[in-house]
């Protein structure tokens, strides 16, 4: 007999809290395995999407289930599967809001999750499931960035790191979840790394391998970025944050190498959407933000791009980060799952608070749920 099955709902598009209720187990499909899931963690996207509604995902019909980040024990197998067995444990990227998977059994805020193989990994018996939840979207997202060829292509991770490629990627953003686990992939890829936080973080990102650090709320930050990277071949950037895009241009249009962006944030602040003539004002916004950026890159020599954090699920990235490079590194210990988890509850109830709490900001800090 299926297990019962029970989810954090989204019920409609007008802001409502999560609702738990019960919901359908649905057996893995070929290629999928199912977990019990025993920790989740929460993402700008849940609350972003729960904020503005429609505006993003549209193609997920409600009511949704939100969630990326998931780790638990394998309880069934689907069609093919060799990789995982009942009773693994294991960390993937729930996609089910992807366009092309968009699937209520994929998502992740659920007590079981179906999670596609080759977006997961098994974990070693020493890393809690609470601690490796902080993983995933962060991750995916960052792997996106860093190696898909219409990013900023540079060469796959691989644990032991690569040898150095004497290139220099900066990673504006590094104590955030996505900076943190950028910094660690590049520098498993072979590159050395330059970051932006606030000084309470120096210690943290310079502890995951970043070579420097800088105040990214310094009025003199993009001059001290500059010129820490005089003398050095650029890989290109990543923009986490705020602000980050510009900042970004301005140093890799003086910088000698690859003056390529990766840019993780929109240009507008999408919690900050207008509450009236809401579609012309946010079209506006949206296209002149992007407008500037671009007219900014054209003037610096900079090629930028915005980073979808789903889109690895369907290209060759997705496979050697969570089947090849993942599971090595977390079992030899080159790899942290980081940021620090903090387990703000249990049960799918809380899940909720989770994310209210998440809104009002953390600091190199994952918020988890455990189940
Ligand atoms: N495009 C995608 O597919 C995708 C996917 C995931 C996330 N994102 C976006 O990426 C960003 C980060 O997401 P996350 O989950 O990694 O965030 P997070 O961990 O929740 O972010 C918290 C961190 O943000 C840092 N921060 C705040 N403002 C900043 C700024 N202006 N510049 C640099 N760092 C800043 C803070 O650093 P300090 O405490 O050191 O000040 C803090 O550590 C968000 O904008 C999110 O929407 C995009």
């Amino acid at each position: 007999m299926a297990p019962s099955n029970r989810a954090a709902y989204l019920i409609s598009a007008k802001k409502s809290p999560l609702e738990v209720k019960s919901a359908v187990y649905t057996k893995p499909g070929p290629g999928q395995i199912t977990i019990k899931n025993h920790a989740v963690a929460t993402n700008p996207l849940d609350f972003i999407k729960q904020t503005v509604g429609d505006l993003l995902y549209d193609w997920v019909k409600y009511p949704i289930i939100l969630g990326s980040d998931v780790a638990g024990e394998v309880v069934e197998v689907g069609k093919g599967v060799t990789r995982f067995k009942v009773g693994d444990r294991v960390v993937g990227h729930a996609v089910g809001m992807a366009k092309k998977h968009n699937s209520p059994a994929l998502c992740g805020f659920q007590e079981y999750v179906n999670l596609l193989t080759h977006m997961t990994s098994a974990i070693p018996n020493e890393i809690p499931y609470e601690m490796a939840a902080v993983v995933p979207l962060g991750l995916s997202t960052a792997a996106c960035a860093l190696f898909q060829k219409d990013q900023l292509g540079l060469q796959l991770p691989s644990s032991p790191a690569a040898k150095s490629t004497g290139k220099t990627l900066l990673v504006w953003g590094g104590s955030t979840s996505v900076g943190a686990n950028a910094i660690q992939l590049a520098i498993a890829a072979g590159y050395d790394v330059i970051t932006t936080c606030s000084p309470r973080n120096f210690d943290f990102v310079k502890r995951l391998g970043a070579i420097s650090a800088f105040d990214y709320n310094s009025p003199t930050v993009v001059q001290d970025l500059t010129k820490a990277f005089q003398g050095r071949t650029t890989a290109g950037a990543i923009s986490i944050g705020n602000g980050a895009a510009e900042a970004c241009i301005s140093i890799l249009g003086s910088c000698k190498g690859d003056r390529v962006l990766a840019m993780a944030t929109y240009p507008m602040d999408p919690m900050k959407m207008p509450k009236h003539f809401v579609m012309p004002r946010i079209g506006f916004t949206y296209l002149s933000g992007m407008a500037s950026i671009w007219i900014k890159g054209k003037r610096n020599g900079v090629r930028s791009q915005f980073i979808f954090g789903d889109t690895l699920v369907d290209n060759e990235v997705g496979p050697a980060i969570y089947e090849t490079f993942l599971p090595k590194a977390l079992a030899d210990g080159s790899f942290r799952a980081t940021p620090e988890p903090e387990v703000v509850g249990h049960g799918l109830e809380k899940v909720q608070y989770a994310l209210d709490v998440h809104i009002k900001g953390v600091s190199a800090k994952k918020l988890v749920v455990t189940l």
